[in-house]
């Protein structure tokens, strides 16, 4: 497969796999082999053993769809800033999402970074870093998007194609999402901070909005009012602020 993204350094340095456990799995072996430069990716047609958020598996049909990783060395952040890591990956790929379906309303990144159709999940984001003391030294970003796939086994997937009805080239869109990537990461890395958090709340989904959700285990009526700098999101319930990690919370 050729992907050529114009980058400065993200994909520049890329493998496409047939078939591996995990495409995160192979950056980390990259990185302990020394072999992995800044913006590294390996992408695969198929994982046997994708890994998703909060421990699920990432199932995904063979050759249809998008699975990559891409490595980066955001050094410049501090172990406390991760989360500005994830909101740049997030954004990135909801431009991304955004130059196949247009600039939709219906296209929302749901906390902390799945992207969304409606309530229908487009892709996923899992992000493994590796510190260096207070400072980030690694970030494996990798990204599961659904791209040709046609029929999944809940009516909560989707993918780009059956919602425009059209077959994509995954290499061109590959080489697309790596330069969607990287603009992002650049914003970060120049340090607009603030620009990238108003993007994130403007494509969160149901931001501002009332709706369940599960808090230990009971239904709970609240309304997203923001994100902390920590990733926390911060929920109104009642008359209360309240703030939950990605194990305490979730939509309803
Ligand atoms: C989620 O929504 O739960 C996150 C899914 C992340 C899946 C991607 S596919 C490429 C990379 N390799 C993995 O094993 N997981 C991520």
């Amino acid at each position: 497969m050729v992907v050529t993204p114009q980058t400065l350094f993200t994909g520049q340095q890329l493998l496409w796999l047939p078939a591996c456990a995990s495409t995160n799995t192979e950056a980390q072996a990259l990185i302990v082999q020394n072999r992995a430069s800044d913006g590294c990716t390996v992408i695969a047609d198929f994982q046997t053993a994708g890994r998703g958020q909060r421990g699920h598996h990432w199932e995904a049909a063979p050759a249809e769809n998008l699975t990559l990783s891409v490595v980066w060395q955001p050094t410049f952040l501090a172990a406390t800033q991760q989360f500005r890591l994830s909101q740049a990956v997030a954004l990135g790929v909801h431009d991304w999402a955004q130059t196949l379906l247009g600039p939709d309303p219906k296209l929302k990144l749901k906390w902390p970074n799945d992207l969304y159709y409606g309530d229908q999940k487009l892709g996923g984001i899992l992000i493994e870093n590796t510190l260096s003391g207070a400072t980030m030294q690694y970030s494996i970003v990798g990204i599961g998007l659904n791209i040709n796939q046609q029929r999944f086994a809940t009516p909560a997937a989707t993918s780009v194609g059956q919602l425009t009805g059209r077959a994509y080239p995954r290499e061109a869109l590959a080489a697309r999402l790596l330069e969607c990537l990287e603009r992002r990461y650049l914003q970060l890395r120049a340090g607009q901070v603030g620009q990238l958090r108003r993007a994130y709340l403007q494509a969160l989904y149901r931001y501002q909005e009332t709706h369940f959700f599960i808090i230990e285990d009971q239904q709970v009526s609240g309304q997203i009012v923001g994100v902390e700098d920590d990733g926390r999101l911060a929920v109104a319930i009642g008359n209360e602020l309240r703030r939950f990690g990605l194990q305490e919370i979730r939509h309803g």
